[in-house]
């Protein structure tokens, strides 16, 4: 098989990185924007053929193999389906969609398309959560008690303003989605699925600038018993401060820590050290704020591997579905408890 073939949808901030990264293993063929000076801006530095309109790109690019979605979260469902349909793979950004019914819509049309999908959580191949996902699966925890999340991160005004759909619930869906959808994916593959949530959330900072929550706090209970914590917020001071998962098992205890969950800063576990984690990549800087840690480039080579060496699919429709079902529950039980006095 000769080197894939993609399509770009959506050249923003994000699909710099995709591009750079299906440079490196494939070939750019299309990119698409509405606005058609950032579709030129890429298209001319891969040499692909440039739409700004994705209907156009899906009808006449017939020798694509795969369609990056890049486009705001709200689009990724009408944008990912269409693909499908017109009989492309699909590799989705995160949140795979801001509605369980989309997300559901998304499985469906990957099955009846009989192509695949995939959705990006670069977050998962971070060495210290790789490291950890190994002892869990391996039952070197024993039984999860208890799971802590902590994202004290900061978003400042301008980083909303600069943005014609960040802090929109029609296109951004809410700060679990945008900020922390990556977290949330990661209680789901350490410790589980998630059976019942009591939240709060209020917007302390930002009222005149984004339509939902600023901060945000859950408790949980897991369908395999363990407890859980969620504490979230854009307002730490100035500055990202941290991003962490502190897990309690039977046989150790473990924090996956730093900013972006790239460090693993405390481990006492029964007759297992964990040593020579990789260094891992920075985190993707976009100048006024950074980002998840950039690990694009792993999500690439698993597109790559599944679709020529028969591997599996790092993060599929199911799994992030399953992300979307958690912060729809959290939502939806601050939106009920949130009212009361
Ligand atoms: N995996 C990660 O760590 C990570 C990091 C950043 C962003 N993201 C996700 O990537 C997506 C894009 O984020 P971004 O920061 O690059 O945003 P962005 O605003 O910089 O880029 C989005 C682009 O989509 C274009 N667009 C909007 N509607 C379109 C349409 N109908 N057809 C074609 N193009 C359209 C916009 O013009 C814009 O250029 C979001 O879903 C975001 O959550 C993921």
């Amino acid at each position: 098989m000769g080197k894939l073939k993609f399509g770009l949808i959506g050249c923003g901030r994000i699909a710099q990185r995709h591009a750079e990264h299906i440079s490196n293993v494939g070939e750019l063929k299309a990119v698409c924007d509405i606005d058609l000076r950032k579709a030129q801006l890429l298209g001319e530095k891969y040499k692909a053929n440039i739409y700004s309109d994705i209907d156009e790109l899906l009808e006449h690019e017939k020798d694509i193999d795969v369609i990056s979605i890049c486009t705001p979260n709200g689009l990724h469902a009408e944008h990912t389906i269409k693909s499908l349909k017109a009989g492309f793979h699909v590799l989705c950004e995160k949140p795979m969609a801001i509605s369980v019914l989309d997300a559901g819509k998304m499985i469906d049309a990957a099955e009846k398309a009989n192509k695949r999908l995939f959705i990006v959580k670069q977050n998962r191949f971070n060495p210290p959560v790789a490291a950890v996902k190994n002892l869990i699966d391996n039952n070197k925890l024993g039984r999860i008690y208890s799971v802590h999340l902590s994202c004290f991160w900061n978003r400042n005004f301008e980083y909303y303003t600069n943005s014609d759909w960040k802090g929109t619930k029609e296109l951004d869906g809410g700060t679990l989605f945008t900020q922390f959808s990556h977290f949330i994916d990661l209680l789901f593959y350490l410790i589980g699925d998630v059976q019942e949530v009591y939240s709060f959330n209020e917007n302390f900072t930002h009222k005149d600038i984004i339509e939902f929550e600023d901060t945000g706090v859950a408790i949980l209970k897991f369908y395999n018993g363990a407890l859980g914590t969620v504490n979230y917020t854009v307002n730490s001071y100035k500055k990202n401060m941290e991003g962490s998962i502190t897990i309690f098992g039977e046989k150790g205890t473990v924090k996956i820590g730093g900013q972006y969950l790239n460090e693993l800063e405390y481990q006492n576990i029964e007759g297992v050290k964990i040593e020579g984690l990789p260094e891992g990549n920075p985190p993707n800087n976009y100048g006024q704020y950074v980002g998840s840690m950039s690990n694009h480039s792993e999500v690439y080579k698993n597109v790559v591997n599944v679709l020529e060496n028969g591997g599996i699919i790092a993060t599929n429709g199911f799994e992030g579905l399953k992300t979307v079902e958690i912060i729809d529950k959290i939502y939806r039980s601050a939106a009920k408890l949130n009212g009361k006095s």
